[in-house]
């Protein structure tokens, strides 16, 4: 059964699968009410991380439609993720073919639509922000109607360069956009995602459920994994980000944060896709702009991440 939660927040994922989006996309259809996924180009071309999309869709047999949006940042060049992801975003795992592709090449619309149809729609995007943005400036009302951002991206320290995180430097004038505006914005950045690992151990729990779709999640968790102990000094598995912006909102209790003010450094030489957060504590800062997320409970995050996966492998299994 899914998660119990007397809440459950209606969520519209924006996602670049990515071996961490689809726990993103599980975690939200175990916890939340998925309305819908749309898909953008970052951690592989768009055509990939739509495909990848409709992958775990109908692997989940999940009642859900999924729409193509931009295929390139607004002014950078594109640029992929093939190092922690592999060149088809989610190598590492045999994925079985989809029942259909994506049911529309429109994710702007899509966005718009949903968000005005039904207020109170959070947003979550766990890639580069170049949907979300091209959204806010086609319809800046969208400000008033969604409930918020809950986005995976920034951090105190970078991923992608010394000062960036990938999601917000693959496009910082998308980031710039959504930070300045004007909605409630959570941010799950590298701080609170680097507390949250995929290990050794964890992966034999997921491999222990043994039904053919937690069995592509643990090969899915080895490759990422590998990846990323062989490019850290000290890591014990690959941090597993984007579930983390589900989970701030489904399960805020398990997260401790504080609201700053939060700009994008667009140009910077060696600062170019940074985060740039506001921690003095002293009176003249600007007004924060956005819950930055600081701790997670990392085991208690991990439970509910895995009752969803073996929920999506009984689900998968029918
Ligand atoms: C972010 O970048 C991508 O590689 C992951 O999917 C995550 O959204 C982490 O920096
Ligand atoms: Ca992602």
């Amino acid at each position: 059964m899914p998660d119990d939660s007397p809440d459950r927040p209606r969520i519209l994922l924006d996602c670049d699968p990515g071996h961490d989006d689809v726990v993103a996309i599980v975690v939200a259809a175990h916890t939340a009410e998925l309305v819908g996924i749309t898909t953008v180009a970052g951690n592989a071309p768009l055509d990939r991380t739509t495909y990848n999309a409709c992958v775990i869709r109908d692997a989940m047999r999940l009642p859900v439609t999924v729409h193509s949006g931009a295929e390139r940042p607004l002014v950078a060049e594109p640029k992929f993720a093939a190092f922690i992801h592999g060149q088809s975003g989610l190598d590492g795992a045999e994925l079985p073919a989809p029942d259909r592709g994506a049911d529309s090449t429109d994710a702007v619309s899509f966005i718009i639509e949903t968000c005005r149809s039904s207020e109170g729609t959070w947003l979550v995007p766990t890639g580069p922000l170049t949907n979300i943005a091209l959204a806010l400036r086609a319809a800046p009302d969208l400000v008033g109607c969604i409930a918020g951002i809950s986005l995976m991206g920034g951090g105190t320290f970078g991923n992608r360069t010394p000062a960036a995180e990938y999601n917000i430097w693959a496009d910082p004038e998308a980031a710039a956009i959504v930070f300045e505006c004007g909605a409630q914005i959570t941010m799950a950045g590298l701080d609170v995602t680097h507390q949250f690992l995929v290990t050794p151990p964890r992966i034999d729990q997921v491999a222990a459920l043994d039904t053919p779709f937690t069995s592509i999640i643990a090969d899915l968790f080895r490759f990422f994994s590998r990846m990323y102990i062989a490019r850290h000094d000290h890591i014990a598995g690959a941090a597993l980000h984007d579930p983390l912006a589900v989970l701030a909102l489904t399960h805020p209790h398990l997260f401790r944060g504080t609201d700053r003010h939060v700009s994008i450094e667009t140009h910077g030489r060696h600062t170019a896709g940074m985060t740039v957060i506001d921690r003095r504590g002293i009176t003249d800062r600007e007004q924060s702009n956005v819950h930055v997320l600081e701790h997670v409970d990392a085991d208690a995050a991990w439970s509910v991440v895995f009752d969803a996966l073996a929920e999506a492998g009984r689900r998968s299994c029918r």
